[in-house]
């Protein structure tokens, strides 16, 4: 039978691997266009999720991290790195197994999240807590790999972007043209940089007859596209987005004027209430700063920006899996019952 392949194979020819290389893969990409009810009927649109979630290692890091570690082993890279809030080294850490590569990790200590830990520690990454934020992991890992012979596989590795637009890719090849908006969560800007990279070489050659508006949300304590300025002491419950100077600061700031978007701030008590809301009304367990495209979307329809009748696509980033947390705290405990059809259907409110 037929299996999507990974989206290296899915989109060779627009990617950049010759002939003869070969492909580091878990068959990532590929993932579900969800039509969203509620929001639709909340926004007047018609929404859909792109859920990134679904990829092997749960989020959408997988899309570039296969072009990333095909290319490091081609280039004969025994080790990579990469500075991480989680995802990156998750992706990371399983692509160094299949490429038979040592990988090394630089974490922000003490907010990643568990389940992001727990991925990095199976797949037998090498771990370094720092004892700094985001910025400094970057700062430090692009230091060791001038240095040391180690690979960065970070965003600033420009084929981690070529990667992660095979999602517009995908969008497109579903919806048949590129939706009026997309809407993501910013932290480092890398994926906002590659959707739209992604939206305009299909309208380039004609594949999509437009381009959409890029809506970006940054966390209101991780603002600092929205600031103007970086911000020194990051801060928000969504750990994965939990940066202060992002390394595609302005490959974002074109991706928002030149579609002629705006790139916003969700609070994460904005946040946690679309968290809560996809999960209870969608049907979607997403993580934290996933549901910040969807908090701006809410927040911008509120605020009269979001016309009736249009097209829109949101990114939902990572698996709620990732973060259990959030999803157990503040909940009602569930209650314990003997083994008892009567005393069960009580608690049920069946009976
Ligand atoms: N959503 C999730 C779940 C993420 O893990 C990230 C970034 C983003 C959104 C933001 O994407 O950085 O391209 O703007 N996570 C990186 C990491 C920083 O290390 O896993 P971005």
């Amino acid at each position: 039978g037929h299996q999507w392949r990974g989206v290296i194979e899915e989109y060779r020819d627009r990617l950049p691997v010759g002939p003869d290389t070969e492909v580091v893969t878990l068959r990532e990409g590929g993932t579900p266009l969800v039509p969203a009810q509620v929001l639709s009927e909340r926004t007047g649109c018609e929404v859909h999720l792109k859920v990134e979630g679904a990829n092997p290692t749960g989020s959408f890091k997988d899309r570039g991290m296969t072009m990333a570690i095909t290319r490091a082993k081609e280039e004969g890279a025994q080790a990579v790195i990469c500075a991480s809030t989680g995802n990156t080294s998750a992706s990371a850490a399983a692509y160094a197994v299949r490429a038979g590569m040592v990988c090394a990790v630089l974490v922000p200590q003490g907010k990643i999240a568990l389940g992001k830990m727990g991925q990095a520690l199976v797949h037998g990454a090498k771990i370094l807590q720092v004892d700094g934020n985001f910025d400094d992991c970057l700062t430090l890992a692009r230091g060791l790999s001038e240095k040391y012979p180690v690979a960065l596989v970070n965003s600033v590795n420009p084929v981690r972007i070529e990667g992660q637009k095979t999602a517009a890719f995908e969008i497109v090849d579903m919806l048949g043209d590129a939706p009026d908006v997309h809407v993501l969560p910013v932290g480092n800007a890398g994926n906002i940089t590659a959707y739209w990279r992604g939206y305009g070489e299909y309208a380039a050659d004609g594949t999509a007859a437009r381009r959409p508006r890029m809506w970006g949300f940054q966390a209101s304590g991780s603002a600092p596209i929205v600031r103007g300025e970086p911000v020194k002491d990051p801060h928000t419950i969504a750990t994965a987005i939990r940066i202060g100077n992002p390394a595609s600061w302005e490959f974002a700031e074109a991706a928002r004027d030149e579609s002629g978007g705006f790139i916003d701030e969700v609070t994460d008590r904005q946040i946690l209430a679309a968290y809560r809301l996809l999960a209870s009304r969608e049907g979607v367990f997403v993580e934290p700063a996933s549901a910040a495209s969807v908090a701006g979307l809410l927040k911008a329809a509120e605020q009269g920006k979001v016309d009736p009748g249009q097209r829109i696509v949101c990114t939902v980033t990572g698996n709620g899996l990732k973060d259990p947390d959030w999803a157990v705290a503040g909940a009602p405990q569930p209650v314990t019952v003997p083994v008892d059809a009567d005393a069960a259907a009580e608690r049920l409110g069946l009976a």
